[in-house]
């Protein structure tokens, strides 16, 4: 069976997540929305704070509101920036999206300008580390 991703609702869901983005120090609102099994979206923007390293990302923001929710498998991410050059997740985001999300699912960037990027979590995370790892571990 193959999912139906509702990428224009994505789309969407991301912008309007932007503009509740809470960047006062890089000015670089950041709206995510992710689309679980169930069908249903979340959504996240950036938070970020006066102690920088506490600056928790959309991607992250996003997937935390939907595991608060009961999700724990996802089927599709997008990405909204008010910036001409598209912006795929972060290393940090990458590796969360890993915990949710098979190698061949499709995370896409989108813009103001209408634009869309697509690539799938193995291309923008090769050989990610994953809970199989700890699940096929020899326990010490
Ligand atoms: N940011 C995200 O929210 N997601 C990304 O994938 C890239 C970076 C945020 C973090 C910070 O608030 C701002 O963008 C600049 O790094």
């Amino acid at each position: 069976m193959t999912t139906n991703i509702q990428w224009a609702e994505l789309a969407r869901a991301a912008k309007a997540a932007s503009e509740q983005a809470y960047a006062p120090y890089s000015k670089f609102p950041v709206g995510v929305a992710v689309q679980a099994k169930s069908g249903k979206i979340y959504s996240g923007c950036n938070v970020e704070n006066a102690s920088y390293g506490g600056t928790i990302c959309a991607e992250r923001n996003a997937i935390a509101a939907a595991v608060v929710a009961g999700e724990r498998e996802f089927v599709g991410l997008m990405v909204y920036t008010p910036q001409e050059q598209l912006t795929p997740p972060c290393g940090i985001c990458r590796q969360v999206i890993a915990e949710f999300f098979t190698p061949d699912s499709p995370v896409r960037s989108c813009n103001h300008l209408e634009q869309q990027q697509e690539w799938t979590l193995e291309q923008l995370l090769p050989s990610a580390f994953t809970p199989l790892f700890l699940a096929n571990s020899k326990k010490f």
